[in-house]
């Protein structure tokens, strides 16, 4: 079964074509084109995503990125029979460009409609991935701009909330910190890039929670002691000279370090709570290098799986919108007059 597959959830504008098995049969899906359009250039001047300009972009870049994913993929328009949308969370003028397209499509077709939700296709990628491994049952942690949520997943489609972020999500705290230290946006990648020549012991920056049995996250004091350590105590004085290339190269590998302490740590504490023997990680934080690296060693002195995809499956793409193949199987087609729920909504907890 041919699937076309639309995601428009933040700042990417992206299509896919899945090839998939025909319910009542399962598996997971072959991709047969991913493509992501980028908005990064427009929203770098801000140093963040502005929602209205996010919108705009989709509008122009939705209808030739489904024809690009249908040239890539060898497939006409009329041999697509199901379309997938992400339909929450995430920025609602985005969302309804995706989804506007998504029914008009479906409409026009005649095909069913499937409502996906971002963080459960966010997780959806590990067994995209590994198509010929079990993922499910496992813990889930999505790690992005907009999360930092555990979930205990019985299956693609059955996600309950173990615990998440207090305030900001990780991802927001590298582009923030990335901010702070004038590296500009998006900051995941770019502190990680010069978080490799500073020394992560250079400072010692709170690791919220790690030492109490519960499965929260804080990362809104960690920025503020980068800030200080930068700055001083007085913060709201503007420095003078950008600080030495040294100085910021230790900040940037101190901080990931204690990202990268507490979600593993995390990760290793929701692992012992539930005895699940494997661990699937999702979002734009799970391209981190230090971060793959650690959690890789943790999972094999615990004995567990873990399951990281590749980075192009980590950051934001329509592929992992894959989970609608389980969707269909369980009969959960959307009728044409669903919306977009915004915001940080959470996955099973939703109708569909
Ligand atoms: O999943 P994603 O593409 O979009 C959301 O759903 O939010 O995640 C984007 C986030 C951004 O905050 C970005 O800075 C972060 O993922 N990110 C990274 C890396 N690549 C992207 N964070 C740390 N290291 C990276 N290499
Ligand atoms: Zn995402």
């Amino acid at each position: 079964m041919l699937m076309l597959a639309i995601e428009t959830t933040c700042e990417e504008t992206a299509a896919a074509v899945l090839e998939g098995p025909r319910p009542p049969d399962v598996g997971a899906p072959a991709v047969r084109s991913s493509v992501v359009a980028s908005q990064f250039d427009l929203h770098a001047r801000y140093g963040g995503v502005v929602p209205e300009i996010a919108a705009r972009a989709h509008i122009r870049q939705i209808l030739p990125v489904i024809d690009e994913a249908l040239r890539r993929a060898g497939v006409a328009l009329g041999e697509i029979e199901a379309v997938a949308v992400a339909t929450r969370p995430g920025l609602v003028g985005a969302l309804i460009v995706g989804l506007t397209a998504a029914k008009s499509l479906a409409l026009a077709l005649g095909v069913p409609l499937v409502a996906v939700d971002h963080l459960e296709a966010h997780l959806y990628a590990c067994q995209l991935a590994h198509p010929d491994r079990q993922v499910y049952p496992c813990v889930g942690l999505v790690v992005s701009g907009g999360h930092t949520s555990l979930y205990r997943c019985e299956g693609p489609i059955e996600a309950e909330l173990l615990g998440g972020t207090i305030d900001d999500a990780a991802g927001e705290a590298f582009d923030k910190v990335a901010s702070l230290l004038g590296l500009g946006y998006p900051g995941g990648p770019v502190v990680e890039r010069v978080a490799r020549d500073g020394n992560p012991a250079a400072f010692a920056f709170p690791r919220s929670f790690l030492r109490e049995e519960r499965l929260a996250f804080s990362f809104s004091g960690l920025k503020t002691a980068v800030l200080y350590t930068l700055r001083g105590q007085d913060a709201s004085r503007p420095s003078a000279d950008p600080p030495p290339a040294s100085l910021v190269a230790d900040l940037a590998a101190s901080f990931q370090a204690a990202v990268v302490d507490v979600l593993v740590g995390k990760c290793r504490q929701a692992l012992r709570m539930t005895g699940l023997p494997r661990l699937g990680v999702g979002g734009g934080v799970a391209a981190n290098g230090a971060f793959r690296e650690a959690l890789d060693a943790m999972c094999r002195a615990e004995g567990v799986e873990a399951f990281i995809p590749p980075l192009s499956l980590c950051t934001d793409n329509a592929a992992m919108l894959g989970v609608a193949f389980a969707k269909l199987d369980a009969g959960q087609v959307a009728d044409l007059e669903i919306d977009v729920q915004g915001g940080l909504v959470r996955p099973g907890r939703q109708p569909s």
